[in-house]
């Protein structure tokens, strides 16, 4: 079964599509086979990172049933094991996605014949966002060092939370009262997930040390993207600190990913950075962050998404 990862995070060019592209390039060096799937729906771009300018086939052929099987439009790119999957020519309302065709993806994805899957995820915190997240067997959350990249993952974290506590207390074992807390709300501001669990607690000790078992079981990594000299270095340690203080899960930093003018230049000259810039400290710090993710895929169980999504 292939090793699912969604790349996300919640702002918007923080480089998301930046490292699903190279990862899935060094990942694909070293011999795995990994399939690219950009399911920042309406707003895709990943074909660009990977210099695949004309995809013939792709999420549409699978959401218009002109093929069954997810795999066949998966496009080999000019990289041997590397393929892509665009949502180039999904249709302009493909951000609105209806909740079957949001199932069924999901279900076809976890069928991909590959050893890793990476996930271009859309900025925002709409629930395809959050369900393509929590899809997966291992997130990353891309962030840069400005306050406002930190601010909008801390607000995306908080959001995946809530959608998982949400997704649990969907299911029949919980009570109507368990499920009446999660729509309770202060003042009309929707609660934390932590004072949901705070509330079921009061009410149903049992059942609330049942979700905080269900969320401590999500594994979640931080990587700080566009990282300069003068910024501290141990900001990733301190943010990590920080969420594993205030959230339920093992939050673990994976590493610093260099600012590097000519990233920019590599995504206009439509070419792939490590391949054009391999003698560069971003090169090497995404080899780092590739070395990391397939380490980590062996001591970490899944945590795919098994609830029924609404
Ligand atoms: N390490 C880096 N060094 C310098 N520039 C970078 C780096 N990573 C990303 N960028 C710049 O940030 C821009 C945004 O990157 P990217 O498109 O990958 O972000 P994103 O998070 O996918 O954005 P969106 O939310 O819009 O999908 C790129 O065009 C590139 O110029
Ligand atoms: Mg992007």
């Amino acid at each position: 079964m292939a090793h699912i990862c969604a790349i996300g995070g919640g702002k918007g060019g923080s480089g998301k599509t930046f490292i699903c592209a190279n990862l899935g390039f060094i990942l694909a060096t070293h011999g795995k086979k990994v399939i690219l799937i950009d399911l920042d729906l309406g707003a895709s771009n990943l074909h660009t990172l990977v210099a695949q300018h004309h995809p013939k086939t792709g999420l549409h052929h699978f959401l218009n049933k002109s093929v069954k099987d997810l795999s066949l439009t998966a496009e080999a790119t000019d990289v041997r094991c590397l393929f892509l999957i665009t949502s180039l020519r999904c249709s302009l309302d493909a951000g609105n996605l209806f909740y079957a065709q949001k199932q069924k993806i999901i279900r076809a994805i976890g069928q991909l014949p590959a050893d890793f899957v990476l996930l271009d995820i859309g900025a925002g915190t709409t629930y395809n966002t959050l369900d393509f997240f929590l899809a997966a067997d291992q997130g990353l959350f891309i962030l840069t060092p400005e306050p406002t990249s930190i601010q909008n993952t801390v607000q995306f974290i908080k959001a995946i939370y809530l959608r998982k506590l949400k997704l649990i207390l969907k299911q029949d074992a919980f009570t109507i009262l368990a499920k009446e807390v999660a729509n309770e709300s202060n003042d009309g501001v929707v609660m934390s997930p932590l004072d949901i669990v705070d509330r079921v607690m009061k009410r149903e000790p049992e059942r609330a040390k049942y979700l905080e078992g269900e969320l401590n079981k999500l594994t979640f990594r931080l990587i700080l993207n566009q990282h300069r000299s003068h910024i501290d270095t141990h900001l990733g340690q301190k943010i990590e600190k920080v969420c594993n203080r205030h959230f339920y899960s093992q939050f673990k930093f994976l590493g610093n990913i260099a600012h590097n003018e000519r990233v920019s230049d590599s995504i206009i000259a439509k070419k792939i950075f490590v391949l054009k810039y391999p003698y560069t400290a971003t090169t090497t710090d995404l080899k780092s962050l590739a070395n990391r993710i397939v380490a980590t895929r062996i001591e970490q169980p899944a945590i795919r998404e098994e609830y029924a999504y609404v």
